[in-house]
């Protein structure tokens, strides 16, 4: 997949993206609301949070709910160049494993932002996660 750079009109909405849909997350155990957006290859951006259930570990970070219905909404072929993350707490965020591998398949170049203890950090996905697991 070609790098493809963000502009910094895109980081913009991006970044302002994931806060609003921090209202929809379901987050009754931890009390931790995340929001996370995508930004695809299209430029499109989707935005999605957090569900979590009384079984903990079936819980749904904000990153794979995006991802997951960003696919059911227009399909598998989704190329990832961005992804933005908030919570509500406002403090330091970065995704979970899980969610790393999940954003690695889809955006082997994607360039992650999430908030740390001295505002917006941007990490490329290979930073956050080296050698991610590929099947072919
Ligand atoms: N969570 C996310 O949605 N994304 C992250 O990047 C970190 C953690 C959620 C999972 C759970 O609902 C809550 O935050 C506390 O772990």
């Amino acid at each position: 997949m070609a790098k493809q750079s963000v502009s910094s009109k895109q980081r913009e909405q991006l970044l302002r993206a994931p806060r609003r849909v921090t209202k929809h997350a379901d987050a009754p155990y931890s009390d931790f609301r995340v929001g996370a957006a995508i930004l695809t290859s299209n430029g499109e951006i989707f935005d999605r949070c957090n569900v979590e259930n009384a079984s903990y570990g079936m819980t749904n970070c904000a990153e794979r709910t995006a991802i997951f219905s960003t696919i059911a909404a227009a399909g598998p072929k989704l190329e990832i160049r961005a992804v933005a993350i908030v919570n509500t707490r406002g403090v330091p965020c970065s995704p979970c494993g899980a969610c790393r591998q999940v954003i690695y398949e889809f955006g082997p170049e994607a360039v992650i932002f999430f908030p740390s203890a001295r505002g917006w950090k941007e990490a490329h996905i290979t930073e956050l996660l080296p050698e991610g697991f590929r099947l072919k």
